[in-house]
């Protein structure tokens, strides 16, 4: 049976841009967007044209580059923005406006000062608005997560009505539950007349790291796009980091759920966005982190060493990561102290390796790591007599 596609909605251009210190320009937000139509992302958020004009140039730029993916610009819901975003998007083979407004009690009450009634109508008109400049037009119901369901249904409802064609439903604080925001999206399903007409789509935030659980769920209860960004960057904790779901949906057939995404080039565009934006990806970051493959206890590297599947879920080469690591230190045990050895040029027998290996554990003591060029120095000291194979 095939599988059900979830589109892969790239923000990092947008929401990942917006965090301090990540500032790009139009030059390296090229490199990015060219690679993420490479890697098979189906929507490419490229930026929010009327906020700088350095942005709409970005988008206008993008829209002219990118083959693929539709290229979607930022707006609020205002005619100036709009006019801004369908300008910036003009040369674009499948141009996307993506427009909005806050729904939550809160964003309603001290964003605008406004009454239900008054946001609904705002959501109509902006939609239609935009869709006198472009076909495709994706909807963002602002702090959806805290906005209750009877309300997000009624504005969803009329933005259909209205002509749009994709449903935001952002998590923006990120505050929900994943059984919660699943049920959110399953309630929407069932509850909003022409629903079938719009794809639903999930923007969860990091704030108490459930950004990627919501977005399964979400999609686990009839969502098909998830917005999401390279290394999980975004506003504050962030947003729902791209490889993440990528390979959890890979990784779980039974969902019966796939992307578009080439995955090989996963863990080269996490270092390409990393360096392009200065922002360091965690060691222990899911799928692209350093350590990601990396094995260090003595009962990990032996199952590793003798079958790559006792500690690891996925297959590096998978996600474009040459092999796992072997990394030696004081918690190593013999197995991967062999191992290591082998890979530098040295067969130890059974007896030299257990004299290697005492010598091994007072360096490892003392050092964090120990590297190939210390191995060499290790077996020396040792005092056994044995020669480098070639
Ligand atoms: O988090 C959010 O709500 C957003 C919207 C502007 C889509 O980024
Ligand atoms: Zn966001």
């Amino acid at each position: 049976m095939s599988k059900d596609k979830v589109h892969i909605f790239d923000t990092t251009l947008r929401d990942g841009e917006q965090v301090p210190g990540c500032k790009l320009d139009t030059e390296q937000k090229l490199i990015i967007a060219e690679r993420l139509d490479l890697m098979g992302v189906d929507v490419i958020e490229a930026g929010f044209p009327i906020s700088s004009p350095g942005d709409f140039n970005s988008v206008h730029e993008i829209s002219k580059l990118v083959k693929n993916a539709s290229v979607c610009g930022l707006t609020r819901a205002v005619k100036k923005d709009i006019e801004a975003a369908a300008e910036a998007l003009k040369m674009a083979k499948k141009p996307r406006i993506h427009t909005g407004i806050g729904t939550s009690d809160s964003h309603i009450k001290f964003k605008f000062n406004s009454n239900k009634e008054a946001i609904i109508e705002r959501a109509v008109s902006a939609v239609k608005y935009a869709k006198t400049f472009v076909e495709d037009i994706e909807f963002y119901a602002e702090d959806a997560g805290r906005t209750d369901n009877e309300f997000l249904a009624r504005v969803c409802e009329a933005v259909i009505k209205a002509g749009a064609t994709v449903l935001n439903i952002p998590d923006t604080t990120g505050y929900c539950l994943p059984e919660e925001y699943g049920a959110k999206i399953k309630y929407l399903r069932e509850n909003v007349t022409g629903i079938d007409k719009a794809i639903l789509s999930c923007h969860c935030h990091n704030d108490l790291g459930l950004a990627t659980a919501n977005s399964i769920a979400g999609v686990m209860n009839g969502a098909r796009q998830i917005e999401c960004t390279i290394n999980g960057i975004g506003e504050r904790a962030g947003n729902t980091s791209l490889e993440e779901v990528v390979m959890i949906l890979r990784q779980h057939p039974t969902l019966n759920l796939d992307t578009n995404i080439n995955s090989k080039l996963l863990y080269d565009t996490s270092q390409m966005v990393s360096q392009k934006m200065g922002v360091l990806v965690q060691p222990n970051k899911a799928i692209v982190g350093a350590n990601a493959f990396a094995h260090s206890s003595g009962i990990h590297q032996d199952g590793v060493i003798k079958n790559r599947e006792t500690y690891e879920i996925i297959d590096p080469a998978d996600v474009g990561v040459t092999e796992s690591s072997i990394v030696l230190t004081a918690r190593s045990g013999r197995a991967a102290l062999a191992y290591r050895a082998k890979n530098v040029g040295y067969e130890l027998t059974k007896t030299q390796l257990d004299q290697v290996y005492e010598k091994f554990l007072n360096f490892a003591d003392k050092k964090k790591e120990v590297l190939d060029e210390d191995i060499h120095g290790i077996i020396a000291e040792s005092g056994i007599s044995i020669e480098i194979i070639a």
